[in-house]
């Protein structure tokens, strides 16, 4: 180990990761520790601009602990699930060489280097949005480019699956499945990417936000007691989901929104009232529905609809809608005025009610890509001289 004078130097690297939402869910596992899932699951990796997570890892002789912050709160990073991911990337660290700081690491020091880690999350964390999916997903793959690990993606979805399930999927961008696999050690419960970003890019996904607020059951303890006490959870794994799955990856390959929004069940009144599906929905383990548009018309009329019923409580329409706020003008929706000018949906006749107020926000996004370096430093959440926190 070596560097500008011993105990002063400071090696770091940032990255950033989007969250995603399954579109078959991963419900049960089959281990807890290693986190096996009993069912395959398909997801949709939305923009980084819009849900994801920036990591910066730091390692340096005078750190004394592995230390991390979340949101700008420092965390404990005893739990299994922190240890796992630090033990497995360690494990694979490699021989690392910054010519122009001066810094040399041999694969034999990581053992002894601590790490300082600093996340932040750009969407509300723990509030069903999988935020400990872009979190894993970001710990794994910026530890993994510090310590120089030179592991394929399918390893790392493996390592990150070990942090949070889900996590595994937000390796790559797109569309995912995570494979359950069927060794007992979880080598083969990875994550592989059926298409990229590219391959079906005019859907449009819009997410209602009804609460931020952290959830009350979490994950964990959900699935849990799904495995313990429902008889239909086995059932699901073993007879419905195999074969919605090769639907899922068929309605993928070919775009086939009407077969994509069947799967995941109907926004069921517009899409019976039009004959053929116009929006699909999908609920995570939180009270936020995610939904999605085949294209930004379709996008703009449900918008409109949703608006209609939901208006912002405090009738400021701009911080109503979080992300790609351009949906707004596509569904003519510049001012206050223009929801309160809003027709009543044709299809819903029978209510006549409006939920001001029950609905915090709106966000939208589209499919993104996969983690990604941060290579502009100023960006880094860790301070590189010190190693700590900005502003702290
Ligand atoms: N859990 C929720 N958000 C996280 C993050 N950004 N990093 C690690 N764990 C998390």
């Amino acid at each position: 180990m070596a560097g500008t004078g011993d105990g002063e130097w400071v090696f770091m690297a940032t990255g950033r990761s989007p969250t995603n939402i399954a579109v078959i869910k991963y419900w049960g596992k089959r281990d807890e520790a290693l986190i096996l899932p009993v069912n395959d699951s398909i997801s949709v990796t939305l923009d980084p601009d819009h849900l994801s997570a920036t990591t910066t890892v730091a390692v340096s002789p005078s750190f004394s602990s592995d230390r991390m912050w979340l949101n700008g709160n420092e965390i404990s990073l005893s739990g299994g699930r922190f240890q796992s991911c630090l033990r497995e990337i360690r494990k694979r660290a490699r021989d690392v060489e910054d010519e122009k700081k001066g810094i040399k690491i041999k694969k034999e020091d990581w053992e002894k280097l601590h790490v300082h880690i600093a996340s932040y999350n750009n969407f509300p964390t723990a509030a069903g949005l999988a935020s400990s999916a872009a979190g894993f997903a970001c710990l794994v793959f910026t530890l993994g480019k510090l310590m120089n690990v030179k592991e394929d993606y399918g390893e790392l979805s493996s390592i990150a699956r070990q942090g949070s399930g889900s996590a595994c999927r937000s390796i790559y961008g797109g569309f995912v499945k995570w494979c359950m696999g069927k060794n007992h050690d979880g080598s083969d419960s990875i994550a592989v990417q059926l298409a990229d970003e590219a391959h079906w890019n005019d859907l449009v996904i819009i997410i209602a936000v009804v609460s931020s607020k952290q959830k009350e059951t979490s994950s964990t303890s959900g699935m849990r007691d799904s495995v313990e006490t429902s008889p239909l959870l086995q059932y699901r794994a073993q007879t419905i989901v195999p074969n919605r799955v090769l639907k899922m990856e068929e309605a993928i390959k070919s775009r086939n929104f009407e077969s994509f929004a069947r799967i995941i069940s109907l926004v069921e009144k517009w899409n019976h009232s039009e004959g053929t599906p116009q929006v699909a929905y999908t609920f995570d383990a939180g009270p936020n529905a995610v939904l999605v548009a085949p294209n930004r018309k379709n996008a703009a009329l449900l918008l409109q609809k949703l608006i209609y019923y939901f208006p912002p409580q405090d009738n400021d329409l701009s911080s109503y809608m979080v992300g790609d706020k351009s949906i707004l003008s596509d569904a003519g929706l510049n001012s206050i005025e223009d929801v309160e000018a809003l027709p009543a949906p044709a299809e819903m006749k029978t209510l006549n009610q409006k939920f001001k107020g029950d609905v915090s926000y709106f966000i939208c996004s589209r499919l993104g890509a996969g983690p990604k370096v941060v290579t502009d430093e100023s960006l880094a959440l860790l301070d590189p001289v010190a190693g700590l926190p900005k502003g702290v």
